[in-house]
């Protein structure tokens, strides 16, 4: 008997363990939702995904339950190297553009209309031309890009998007979302030759 829970007791804690780090990582982070007053479901995934019916809006992410955009952005400018952006965001950065245009309701899934738009330092807001451009082609070895770039960033179909630089889930559990720490501009210098 003693042996038994002994045993049990230990199966208990490898599973713990081996399911702890998904979860861990968006539990506890910017994107853990579960006690916002604007999420009654109390559910961490629950704004952007759901098991059955998702958005029939379709989308780039997987099981997407969360309204898209429909805002006109400002683009960024062409830049020093001669490179302009998309006329609008891609897909990819539209998912996160749902929540970060500052338009869109946080509330807004599950076919809800909501009433909550984002507010303070994470309203992006609908003009990107003050932030790093986005939906823009990365050429490395040109003007101020490395020939190779790191491994931390992710590149989508040749082109940056706020997904380059953030992992939405908290992955690598760094502060702001980053996909790897900025100490010393390390993030910045996965793709830039400075
Ligand atoms: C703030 C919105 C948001 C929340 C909350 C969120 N996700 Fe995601 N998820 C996304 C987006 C956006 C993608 C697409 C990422 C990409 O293609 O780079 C994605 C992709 C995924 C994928 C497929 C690709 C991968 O990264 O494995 C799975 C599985 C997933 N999410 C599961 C979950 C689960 C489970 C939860 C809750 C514990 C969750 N997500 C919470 C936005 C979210
Ligand atoms: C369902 C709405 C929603 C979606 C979709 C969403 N976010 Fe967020 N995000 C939020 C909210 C709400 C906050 C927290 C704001 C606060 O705490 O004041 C946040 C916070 C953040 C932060 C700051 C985290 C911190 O620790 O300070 C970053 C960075 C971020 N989001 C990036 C993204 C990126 C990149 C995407 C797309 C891949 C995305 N978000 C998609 C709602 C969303
Ligand atoms: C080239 C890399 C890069 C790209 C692309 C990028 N970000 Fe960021 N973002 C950062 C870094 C680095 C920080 C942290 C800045 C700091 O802490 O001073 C940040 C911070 C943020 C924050 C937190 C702001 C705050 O003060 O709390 C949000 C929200 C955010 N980004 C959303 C987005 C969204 C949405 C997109 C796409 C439209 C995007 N980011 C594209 C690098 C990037
Ligand atoms: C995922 C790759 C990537 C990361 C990470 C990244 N950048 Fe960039 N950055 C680019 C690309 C691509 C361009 C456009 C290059 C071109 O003009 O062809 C760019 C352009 C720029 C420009 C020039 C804009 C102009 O108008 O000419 C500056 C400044 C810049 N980035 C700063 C940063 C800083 C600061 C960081 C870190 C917070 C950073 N970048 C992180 C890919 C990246």
């Amino acid at each position: 008997m003693r042996k038994a829970l002994t045993r049990l007791a230990v199966v208990a804690a490898l599973l713990a363990f081996a399911s702890a780090p998904a979860l861990a990582a968006i539990a506890g982070s910017g994107h853990d939702f579960s006690s916002e007053t604007w999420n009654s479901s109390g559910e961490i995934c629950k704004p952007c995904h759901v098991p059955h019916n998702p958005n029939p809006g379709g989308s780039t992410a997987p099981l997407w339950n969360h309204t898209l955009t429909s805002q006109t952005f400002t683009m960024y400018g062409t830049t020093v190297a001669g490179t302009t952006p998309d006329a609008t965001p891609n897909a990819k950065s539209k998912l996160c553009l749902s929540c970060h245009d500052g338009v869109t309701n946080l509330d807004a899934f599950g076919g809800a209309a909501g009433s909550t738009p984002i507010s303070g330092a994470a309203n992006i807001g609908i003009t990107l031309a003050d932030d790093h451009p986005v939906s823009i082609a990365i050429t490395p070895g040109s003007k101020g890009i490395k020939g190779t770039l790191g491994s931390n960033v992710v590149i989508y179909s040749n082109k940056v998007e706020c997904a380059s630089c953030h992992d939405i889930h908290n992955s690598a559990g760094v502060a702001k979302l980053l996909r790897t720490s900025n100490a010393a501009s390390a993030l910045c210098l996965e793709c830039h030759n400075k």
